[in-house]
């Protein structure tokens, strides 16, 4: 150890290896981009970014009064509400009893790595924290293998397989990660692989945390569906309000136990650390999710529009560069592509580009196009993918959000919004083409016309 740190010293046992997330990090260094002056496109964030709105700001104001610590399993009324409205939107059995609230469902996935044996099971590519909060808490990470050919879809036989070659290296392989709608590809998993998937679960006693936090931000072409409806007695769900509310920096996340004393065993434990750590959620956010769960018809149609704007957002990004000639599945779900650039292969390696981390950097600096690497959501580096987020465009600011939604509000037609109102996105969509056009033709092009900032 250093003597630099004296008196501080570091527990090597979680950190070692770790660096902050990857996301806020691009975020920070986008920032002060921005800071400078210079002009980027945010394509790093996965931040929904719609206005708060009115009904629950409204709420949270008239509960700012309310500051006495709340139970750990968070306000009994709020975990009926929940319990009502997943039963009801989600079509799955949830007991108020089986409920607990936290400041995030990061924190509560925290809790659930560190209360569980097994090691964990996850599907490539994943959500960048998974893995690190495996590390912290000491539990092994076993991938899932998928490929950018096959659309990187979560096949069973993949994860029957990862499973089969965990336990023959002598490993308790105990818990498998689902995340559908997905991050970083935007995918969802059908009914057909959730009843085999469930089927195989049961057989083999695994654990599933199935992390649906973009549950109501669905595009129209898949249905979700919970694996809790197929595999109920062992699966724990977790959501929250920070996507299809866009109310990620209120930390409000939420995990759903089975309703059976398996799951009350496993809800103790969460509960345990959650008294130990962070005590409780926020008293005025708990409040005031009550209106956000309480299924009030202007709340619900807000979150209906903001879902719209968002799937017509996604789906035109990957529209245009799927016809741009770059491969990327065509998400169902949230607001991610995962495009590869592995046909270019041989042109980038002409240009020193050999990884993922080297193509992101290289967008940044000549194309001004933040986007994240695939190796941090575990793809292989040099499968060349990237993980683009379509929730920033054109919502850099608060005004800009609030435009787009009252463009909406007012009848706007989707065709007139995407290609008149977001001109930022057409702009990002228009150096991916200069960037293509570039690696076909392996010349550098002339320094790309870019807005000036007016923030
Ligand atoms: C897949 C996934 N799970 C969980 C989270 C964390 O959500 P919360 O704000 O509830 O902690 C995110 C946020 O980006 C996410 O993308």
């Amino acid at each position: 150890m250093s003597r630099r740190f004296f008196p501080f010293r570091f527990s090597p046992a979680g950190l070692r290896g770790l660096e902050p997330s990857a996301t806020l990090v691009i975020n920070e260094r986008v920032n002060e981009m921005w800071r400078e002056g210079q002009w980027v496109y945010h394509l790093g964030f996965g931040e929904s970014r719609f206005p708060v709105h009115p009904k629950i700001a409204q709420a949270l104001r008239d509960n700012a009064y309310q500051h006495q610590y709340l139970p750990s399993l968070g306000a009994r009324e709020l975990r009926e509400k929940i319990a009502t409205f997943y039963e009801e939107r989600f079509n799955i059995p949830a007991m108020p009893e089986h409920i607990i609230v936290g400041p995030g469902s990061k924190a509560l996935i925290y809790a659930l790595l560190l209360a569980l044996d097994g090691e964990l099971m996850l599907p490539t590519p994943s959500w960048v924290s998974y893995q690190p909060q495996a590390h912290l808490v000491g539990k092994r990470v076993n991938w899932i293998p998928a490929s950018a050919e096959d659309g990187w879809e979560l096949r069973l036989s993949a994860i029957e397989q990862a499973v089969d070659e965990a336990r023959n290296a002598w490993g308790n392989p105990g818990i498998v990660l689902l995340n559908s709608p997905n991050n970083p590809t935007g995918r969802m998993l059908s009914m057909h692989f959730l009843e085999d998937f469930a089927q195989y679960a049961r057989e083999q006693g695994l654990v599933v945390l199935s992390d649906e936090i973009y549950g109501l931000v669905e595009h129209g072409r898949v249905k979700h569906r919970s694996v809790a409806r197929y595999y109920p007695e062992g699966t724990v769900v977790l959501g929250g309000l920070s996507k299809h509310l866009s109310l990620g920096g209120w930390r409000l996340g939420v995990a759903i136990f089975p309703p059976n004393r398996a799951g009350a065993e496993v809800l103790r434990a969460v509960r345990t650390i959650a008294s130990e750590t962070w005590s409780a959620t926020t008293a005025p956010v708990q409040f005031a999710a009550l209106m956000a769960y309480g299924m009030d018809p202007d709340v619900w149609e807000y979150i209906q529009l903001c879902t719209h704007l968002h799937a017509i957002r996604t789906q035109y990004l990957w529209k245009q560069l799927a016809e741009i000639g770059i491969r990327v599945p065509q998400p169902d779900g949230a607001f991610y592509l995962f495009p590869d650039f592995a046909r270019w292969r041989e042109p980038l390696a002409r240009m020193g580009i050999r990884t993922d981390t080297q193509l992101a950097m290289f967008l940044l600096d000549k194309f001004q196009l933040a986007t994240l690497p695939g190796s941090v959501f575990g793809a292989p580096p040099d499968a060349l993918s990237l993980r683009l987020s379509s929730s920033y465009l054109d919502m850099e600011t608060m005004d800009q959000a609030q435009a787009i939604v009252d463009k909406a509000v007012e009848g706007v037609a989707d065709d007139i919004l995407l290609r008149e109102f977001h001109p930022n996105m057409n702009a990002a969509i228009e150096q991916f083409r200069r960037f293509v056009a570039m690696l076909e033709t392996d010349k550098v092009p002339d320094p790309s016309p870019v807005p000036v900032l007016a923030l």
